[in-house]
């Protein structure tokens, strides 16, 4: 079923999730606190669309129906006034979060789904402001937005606890009509994606530090052996490596297991700037 969606933050994420949400058939308000942000989400949906019409997987009347379904707006009380779910993905930093959500709930209908696509920070310390704190899951989403099937619905308990299963639910139906498989996990560090794929990434380093493998033979050894569709040091220097790095500390000093220390390597490669893709260079050299 679809309804009105408003999306608050227009960057990496924001503009992916307002795009399939337009997509998927539903009227959305995308919105950000810069003018150059919402700007550049213009561009980067059109583009999306383009793309979508060459591969032939968006036929032009679709394109047309999206761009008539999704109106960039100006301010939060805009976006979200009349919303059925509200996604805030902006800046990651509790503070912020914090002050948009208690924004969001004043302005907000009173029955409006909120969502937050945070990547590690907890859902119960973003709602603590609201005056409804059960109100609030985590759509997690992942990136490219269009491309990556996996949402985690993080909930105040496994299948919801008794605070939040209804909002659960809803997230969970939402994260299928917008055409992801959703998980449920509850709010705990790392949710169920981080916690288990930075072990393996951290491991990987820790391999390479004492000569194991090279690092194209540690990432086939899961391509190959495990059917990953791409190794675990690969796949950091997609990811960043600066982004997993922080991810490691924070996940290090919330659990306090020994498997989440940054390794050495970790450490200097983002001293030298080796951020990955976006540098050049990772644990391998990237050309384009
Ligand atoms: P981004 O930096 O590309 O975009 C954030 C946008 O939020 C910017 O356009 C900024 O102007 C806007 N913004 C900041 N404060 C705001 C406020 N108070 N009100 C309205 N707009 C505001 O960041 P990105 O990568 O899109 O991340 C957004 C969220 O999604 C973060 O919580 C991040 O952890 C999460 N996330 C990021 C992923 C990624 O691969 N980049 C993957 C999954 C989740």
């Amino acid at each position: 079923m679809s309804g009105r969606i408003a999306v608050i933050g227009a960057g990496t994420m924001g503009h992916g999730i307002a795009y399939i949400a337009a997509l998927a058939g539903n009227d959305v308000r995308l919105t950000d606190a810069r003018a150059d942000s919402l700007a550049g989400a213009t561009e980067r949906i059109a583009g999306l669309l383009a793309g979508g019409i060459k591969r032939g997987k968006v036929s032009e009347s679709d394109a047309a129906a999206v761009r008539g379904r999704l109106r960039t707006v100006h301010t939060v009380p805009e976006a979200v006034g009349g919303a059925d779910v509200v996604i805030e993905a902006i800046v990651e930093d509790l503070t912020i979060k914090q002050d948009l959500l208690a924004e969001v709930e004043r302005a907000a209908p009173a029955q409006a789904l909120l969502a937050t696509n945070t990547s590690s920070l907890s859902i119960g310390q973003i709602a603590s402001g609201m005056n409804r704190p059960a109100r609030l899951v985590g759509m997690h989403f992942f990136n490219p937005v269009h491309i990556m099937k996996l949402v985690e619905v993080v909930t105040h308990g496994v299948g919801g606890g008794p605070d939040n299963r209804r909002e659960a639910e809803r997230a969970v139906a939402l994260a299928k009509q917008l055409g992801k498989e959703p998980i449920v996990v509850r709010d705990s560090p790392g949710f169920a994606s981080s916690r288990l794929g930075v072990v393996l990434g951290l491991e990987a380093m820790r391999m390479l530090e004492q000569d194991v493998a090279s690092a194209e033979d540690i990432d086939k050894a899961m391509e190959l052996g495990y059917n990953h569709p791409m190794g675990p040091l690969k796949l950091t220097d997609q990811v960043g490596l600066d982004v997993r790095l922080a991810i490691a500390e924070y996940l290090h000093a919330t659990l306090g297991k020994p498997q989440y220390e940054p390794p050495r390597i970790l450490r200097e490669k983002v001293k030298k700037g080796e951020l990955g893709r976006k540098s050049g260079k990772g644990f391998y050299t990237w050309t384009d």
